[in-house]
């Protein structure tokens, strides 16, 4: 037997004093299967922000708050339009998903739709808002962007807002009354929603299976069931964004768009779509956030500078390290490439986690019924942990209360187990990074877990890593 063992069963058998019956819940709610292969994805995606938008003057975030403006289809006039440029970026960071904003509020869309609708004058048009009536009529830049995102398999996703649609007069999913301003088209609600289902339609047969769909700001009671046939047809594998009551494989909203998730942030929700512990649904969350200052989505240029790379780290550990997926703004700018600047903040971004994550000290865990034991075969300096929970196991997400120590072979403390002040919390989930605050001397890390659902907890990964 290892001297070690000796030690640490010496230490659990007769010093301490750690509570033997584990305080357990019971819990039931599963991921479904594309929620299972939406989790083991990547700990990244990447929402691109690359529309209409993009053309107006700085002091416009979109068609955001501006319900009369509707720009000028000609506006959109990129010279380069790259879309494996955009994929640099991804690679670079490490990001294994990307999701392209397909429509926004300004209702121009980026694919060249052939649908078509009735006026209230009667006269019969086509969707002409879009990239086909563009100077850049000869791209389907969705079509582009799938491609390029294949060739570097990444998996993809699409989003499209239903709630605004300036050129057609939709705000707050609603035909608006009263008179048109110059650009609007005269349409009534139930044209809106034709419009709407048959642009999904487009979306989701023409382009492939899709990792993830995004409804941005939700959807509306009337359009629900309709969406809800669609995804069944033709995207049952999809995650949803906003897809609480649409579909089972729902994705939550963290509910900021900072990149901060709380310290114990967890992976179910209650019938109302509240984040709950002990919630019946499985519904995972995602933060997304910007790269550029002040929440801005669309390319800002010089007017909005990009966020220092010390505070996106932050936003790594308080995303990634708290059970939510990091959802990255990638904001493209006027030549349709990324700005350089941009690019290389996000490759320092991915630097760092290579060089911090991709090898964590050697050691092997083993786990009884209260606790599981990290060991190395000596000493070594650590200042993190990551700890995931097997999310295919009976358990799922199973642990409710942690705390961790770390087994000292120096000083005061030779061979005992020392308390790690900041190491203590409710959720693991599908993954924890746990930041020690200081490099510590141990020869072991001892995870204590108080309290679980029902099932024992399956640890699918227990690692320790030196960064600083
Ligand atoms: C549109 O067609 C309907 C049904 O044929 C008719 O009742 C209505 O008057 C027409 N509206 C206009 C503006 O021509
Ligand atoms: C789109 O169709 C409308 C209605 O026929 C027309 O007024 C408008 O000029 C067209 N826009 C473009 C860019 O072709
Ligand atoms: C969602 O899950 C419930 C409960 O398991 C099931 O009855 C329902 O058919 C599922 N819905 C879809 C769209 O798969
Ligand atoms: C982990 O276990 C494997 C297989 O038993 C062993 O070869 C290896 O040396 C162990 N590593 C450490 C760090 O204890």
């Amino acid at each position: 037997m290892n001297p070690l063992w000796i030690i640490i069963l010496f230490h659990l058998l007769s010093i301490e004093a750690r509570p033997c019956k584990i305080q357990k819940f019971t819990f039931d709610a599963r991921p479904t299967p594309a929620q299972l292969s939406w989790l083991e994805q990547s700990d990244i995606g990447f929402l691109i922000h690359y529309n209409m938008a993009s053309y107006l003057p700085v002091e416009y975030d979109g068609c955001n708050r501006n319900p009369s403006l509707v720009p000028d289809v000609k506006l959109f006039n990129p010279s380069i339009l790259n879309t494996d440029n955009w994929v640099q970026t991804f690679v670079d960071v490490g990001a294994k998903y990307a999701i392209l904003v397909a429509k926004h509020n300004c209702g121009f869309t980026t694919w060249p739709t052939q649908v078509q609708f009735q006026l209230t004058t009667n006269e019969t048009i086509t969707y002409n808002y879009s990239i086909l009536y563009s100077p850049r009529a000869d791209i389907d830049l969705v079509g582009s962007f799938i491609d390029s995102c294949r060739k570097a398999e990444i998996k993809t996703g699409l989003y499209y807002s239903l709630v605004w649609n300036n050129w057609l007069n939709v705000q707050d999913t609603r035909v608006q009354p009263g008179p048109l301003a110059p650009g609007q088209m005269p349409i009534n609600q139930q044209t809106y929603e034709s419009i709407v289902l048959q642009q999904l339609e487009e979306l989701w047969v023409n382009y492939g299976e899709l990792l993830e769909i995004w409804f941005d700001g939700g959807y509306s009671e009337s359009l629900k069931n309709g969406i809800v046939s669609l995804l069944e047809i033709y995207q049952s594998s999809a995650s949803v964004f906003n897809g609480f009551g649409l579909t089972n494989n729902s994705i939550r909203n963290i509910g900021n768009e900072f990149g901060y998730a709380d310290d114990d942030t967890w992976l179910t929700v209650n019938a109302n779509d509240q984040e709950d512990p002990n919630g019946e649904y499985f519904s995972p969350p995602e933060c997304p956030t910007t790269l550029q200052v002040s929440d801005r989505w669309f390319y800002g240029g010089n007017d909005f500078p990009i966020r220092p790379l010390d505070e996106l780290i932050h936003v790594y550990h308080t995303t990634v390290g708290r059970n939510c997926k990091l959802v990255l703004d990638l904001a493209v700018n006027r030549n349709g490439i990324v700005d350089p600047n941009h690019a290389k903040r996000y490759k320092e971004l991915g630097d760092f986690i290579r060089n911090c994550y991709s090898n964590s000290l050697p050691s092997n865990f083993t786990c009884s019924n209260n606790n599981c034991i990290l060991e190395f075969s000596t000493t070594h300096l650590v200042d993190r942990v990551i700890i995931r929970e097997d999310l295919r196991s009976l358990a799922g997400a199973s642990i409710r209360q942690w705390s961790i120590d770390g087994l000292m072979m120096w000083g005061d403390c030779l061979n005992c187990w020392i308390d790690i002040p900041s190491a203590k919390g409710q959720s693991i989930g599908n993954k924890r990074i746990i930041l020690f605050g200081e490099a510590i001397l141990i020869r072991a890390v001892r995870l204590n877990i108080y309290k679980t659902s029902e099932n024992p907890p399956v640890l699918a990964q227990f690692d320790a890593y030196l960064c600083q």
